[in-house]
Formats: C-alpha cells, sequence, structure tokens
C-alpha cells in the first residue's frame, strides 16, 4: 500500500470524543518510550507528524490520524509511566480499556514490545487483558536497530507470528502496510 495523505486529525479524551465516520482503525499500544509515536511517524513516511519524547509519557489523549482518507491510525497513550500520579494512572486505564473492548471500529491492535526487553510485566498484564476479552492483537517488536543481526533473527525465529521494525531504518514498514491492506481491503 502507498501512503498518499496522512494528517492529524483529532485527540480524544473519551469514548463520547471520538470520530463517528465509521472508518476502520488500528490502534498501536505499549509501554511509555517503547516506540508508538516514532513508528507511527515511520510508516506514514513524516518524520514530525506524530510527536516523539525521549521523556516517557509523551502521549496523553487517543489521537486520530486519518490516512488516504480511508482509515485511522490511533495513537494511545503508553502504559508503565511510574511518574504519572495515581488519578492519572487509574484514567488511563478506564479510558484506554474501554477503547479497547468496546470499540467497533477496531480492525487491529499493535501491540509494540521492545526488542531489547522482550515482553515485561506490564506487557504481560495488557496481554493477559485483551486475552480475558479475547481481543485479538498483532505484536510488533520495535527498535530492531538496537539489535544485531543475530539476535534480530534469533527474534524472529521465536516469534514468526510478529512484525519487526525500526523507526530509525525502517525495517518493516512494507510488510507492516502490506498487512494494514489486506485488512481493509
Ligand atoms: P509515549 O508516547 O511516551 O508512550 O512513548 P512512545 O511509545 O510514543 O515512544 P516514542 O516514539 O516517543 O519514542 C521514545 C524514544 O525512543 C525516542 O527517543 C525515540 O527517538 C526512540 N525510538 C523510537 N523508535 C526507535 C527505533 O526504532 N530505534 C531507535 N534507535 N530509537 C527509537
Ligand atoms: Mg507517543
Amino acid at each position: 500500500m502507498i501512503i498518499n495523505t496522512s494528517h492529524f486529525l483529532k485527540s480524544a479524551s473519551s469514548m463520547t470524543g471520538l470520530p463517528q465516520d465509521g472508518l476502520p482503525e488500528f490502534a498501536f499500544i505499549g509501554r511509555s518510550n517503547v516506540g508508538k509515536s516514532s513508528l507511527l511517524n515511520m510508516v506514514l513516511g513524516r518524520s514530525g507528524l506524530v510527536k516523539t519524547s525521549k521523556k516517557p509519557g509523551k502521549t496523553i489523549l487517543i489521537n486520530y490520524f486519518l490516512v488516504n482518507e480511508n482509515f485511522f491510525f490511533v495513537d494511545l497513550p503508553g502504559y508503565g509511566f511510574a511518574h504519572r500520579s495515581k488519578t492519572s494512572r487509574n484514567m488511563w486505564q478506564r479510558v484506554i480499556e474501554q477503547y479497547l473492548v468496546e470499540r467497533k471500529e477496531l480492525t487491529d491492535i499493535f501491540l509494540l514490545i521492545d526488542s531489547r526487553h522482550g515482553v515485561m510485566e506490564n506487557d504481560g498484564m495488557m496481554i493477559d487483558f485483551l486475552d480475558h476479552y479475547n481481543i485479538p492483537f498483532t505484536p510488533i517488536f520495535t527498535k530492531t536497530d538496537k539489535l544485531n543481526k543475530n539476535a534480530i533473527s534469533a527474534l524472529k525465529q521465536k516469534n514468526p507470528e510478529c512484525f519487526f521494525t525500526s523507526a530509525t531504518n525502517s525495517l518493516g514498514r512494507e510488510e507492516l502496510l502490506d498487512y494494514i491492506e489486506s485488512l481493509i481491503t
């Protein structure tokens, strides 16, 4: 699939603020700092469209990006951000869990995992949550540029169903776009 257009549509802080036009959407979830926003920029070929940060916790809203006037990419706030207040963590949980369970337009969820660290405790909790509600998701290993070739091969062999990406060298872009295209056509 070729990306012709992409633009930021809106940010929402609750279900009532979400778009109503019924277009399919793909959500990107994962720990703070795992590289969600960077991956979106890489896939869209737009370096500054989605805000990224060295400091975790940058994204605090449900951010909608309209792609090819045809589907949405949804950048969600990361989990596991320890410095957030308890109120903010509870709020995160309520809004995001409701979104993941109830949103009809949600076509697939990409669960991002840092290839250097693998599945960590809070990733495991998210996976349990999704499994509990029978919500399908697709794992993506990020930041593969931080690994050497052998380590990437080993990871691929262990996780044949997953995508492997790097926002730095654009690894995995075509595969991911082809996969998304197969789900919307
Ligand atoms: P939150 O919005 O806080 O949840 O973070 P996020 O998951 O959106 O992470 P973000 O894309 O902001 O990236 C966090 C940091 O990791 C930034 O310093 C990025 O430059 C870096 N980063 C992201 N992807 C990659 C990658 O593929 N390779 C390398 N080397 N660094 C990356
Ligand atoms: Mg982000």
